[in-house]
This record gives C-alpha cells, structure tokens and sequence, in this order.
C-alpha cells in the first residue's frame, strides 16, 4: 500500500516536472549555462563505490542535460570536466578520467551529429593524452557543420591559466604591431580568452554544495546568475535542471544599473 502511494506520489511529480520544463520557453532561457559537475566521488562514497563509479554515473548526466538543454533552445553549454588543478589525484582516478571522453563520445556521438549540437573544447591541450585528444578531435571534426547546442567541454581548464595565457598573447600582439595598446579594451581583451567565440554565461549552476568557483571561469562569470544545489551531479536530473532555469528566471540581472520601470 505505502509503495503503491510512494508510486504514486513519484508519477505526480513527474508529470508536474514536465509540465514545469515545458512552461519554461515562455520566459527568458540563458543563452549560456556553464555547470561546475561535482559530488560523483561522494555519489560513489555514499554507495561503498569506488570514486571512478561516480565518474561514469556522471557521465550519462551529461547526455541528460544535454537534451534537455538542447531542447529548451539553450545555445551553448559549458562543462567543466577536468581542472587545472585535479592532476593532483590519484594516477588511477586521473587515467579515468582521460578516458571518460572516448567512452562518452564513442556512445554518443552519433546521437550528438542527429541533434545538430556542435562539440568544443576548452583548456590546456598540452598536457592531455593524445587518445583523449584524438576522440575530442574527431567529435569536434565531426559536429563542426552543425549550428544547433554548442556542447564545450572544459577539460584540463584552469581560469588563472587562460587569463595569463591570454595577457601574454596580448602582449605579443602589441610587440608586433597587431594590436594597439590604446584599443585594448574588455571587449577585445575577451577575444583573446578560450571563448572567444561564446558570449559569457547567463548561468552558472554548482552541484554537490560547493559554494566557490574553483578556478572556473573568473572573467566570463562577472555577472552570471549563480544557482548551487546541494544533490550531487550523477542525481542531477531533469527536476534540479528545471529548478535551476525557473530560479533564473526569477533573477532581476541589473548589470549595475537600475531596473526601466524605475528610471
Ligand atoms: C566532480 O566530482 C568531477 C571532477 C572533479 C572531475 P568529484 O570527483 O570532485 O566529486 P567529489 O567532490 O569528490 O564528491
Ligand atoms: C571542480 O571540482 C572541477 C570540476 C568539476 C571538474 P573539484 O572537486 O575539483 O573542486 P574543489 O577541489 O572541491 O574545489
Ligand atoms: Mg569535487
């Protein structure tokens, strides 16, 4: 009887989850929403899993929101799938890692060319192992023709690095002539950075209870609407996506201004 009315109760909720991401294209969506994915290892933990079962739980969230955002007409959506600063980590968790592309691109990416998303890729090239590399190529290769989602993956990003990266580059631009130190200004300065070619985020979602940045986006994010939850990113569903875009749209975004009606 109780398991028939939990049953129950769930199919509400559903259906009322539903109805709520339908609702959402009758307001403003976020162009662009950036998702710090955290808490697979303590998804894994709390299932006496290894770590690495979380990171692969949570690759499969990422095919889900990926519809999703897809669907709602969000335009681009950044990952943040491997920081500057998690080489730290066990060599094991670290290989796990590395591989989590190919075995996520090899299942998917013939899903993700059907959906018109365009596949990128942010952050330090240098350092990732070529067959990391070589799936990133050629999903990259694969969905360049497509106009739909762009699905950006930062792997091995660290901001601090891309911001230092990119006063280097300015700099050796003015050296050689290219660019002129009285024109440089935010606008320009953004053309340099690894997103160039996306405007910044309108959202920037955390999950697992973190409340920091953690090396993620510094400049893009100066005036981003913030949302964190506590679930962890392999419980991450359709709901908390929903919950997240509603909170947005309940956002006054002021960019330090006033609000028109009180002008
Ligand atoms: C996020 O989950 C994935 C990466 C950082 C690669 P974590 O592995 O950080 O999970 P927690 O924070 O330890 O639970
Ligand atoms: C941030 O999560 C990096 C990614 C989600 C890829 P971390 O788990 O590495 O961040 P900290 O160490 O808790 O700040
Ligand atoms: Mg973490």
């Amino acid at each position: 009887m109780l398991n028939k009315l939990k049953q129950w109760k769930r199919q509400q909720n559903s259906e009322d989850v539903d109805e709520r991401f339908q609702e959402l294209v009758k307001h403003p969506i976020p162009g662009h929403v950036a998702i710090i994915m955290d808490g697979n290892g303590r998804w894994a933990q709390k299932r006496a899993l290894p770590r690495v079962a979380g990171h692969h739980e949570g690759m499969k969230c990422v095919r889900r929101i990926t519809k999703l955002a897809n669907e709602l007409g969000i335009e681009a959506l950044t990952l943040y799938a491997f920081s500057t600063e998690n080489w730290k980590r066990p060599k094991m968790e670290v290989e796990f890692l590395m591989k989590l592309p190919e075995e996520f691109l090899g299942t998917f990416l013939p899903e993700l060319v059907e959906e018109n998303v365009q596949v990128k890729m942010m952050g330090n090239k240098e350092d990732i192992p070529p067959h990391t590399l070589k799936a990133v190529s050629k999903a990259i290769e694969a969905t360049k023709d497509n106009d739909g989602l762009i699905l950006n993956f930062a792997l091995n990003y660290g901001s601090r690095a891309e911001i230092l990266d990119s006063i280097r580059h300015v700099l050796n631009d003015i050296q050689n002539g290219i660019l002129d130190e009285k024109q440089l200004n935010e606008e320009i300065f953004s053309t340099y950075l690894m997103t160039k070619e996306l405007k910044d985020p309108d959202l920037l979602i955390r999950t697992s209870g973190e409340i920091r940045l953690s090396n993620f986006m510094l400049w893009q994010l100066a005036y981003t609407e913030f949302w964190f939850t506590e679930c962890l990113w392999p419980d991450f569903g359709k709901e908390q996506f929903t919950e997240a875009i509603e909170a947005y749209q309940g956002r006054s975004r002021r960019f330090g201004g006033i609000k028109s009606e009180e002008s």
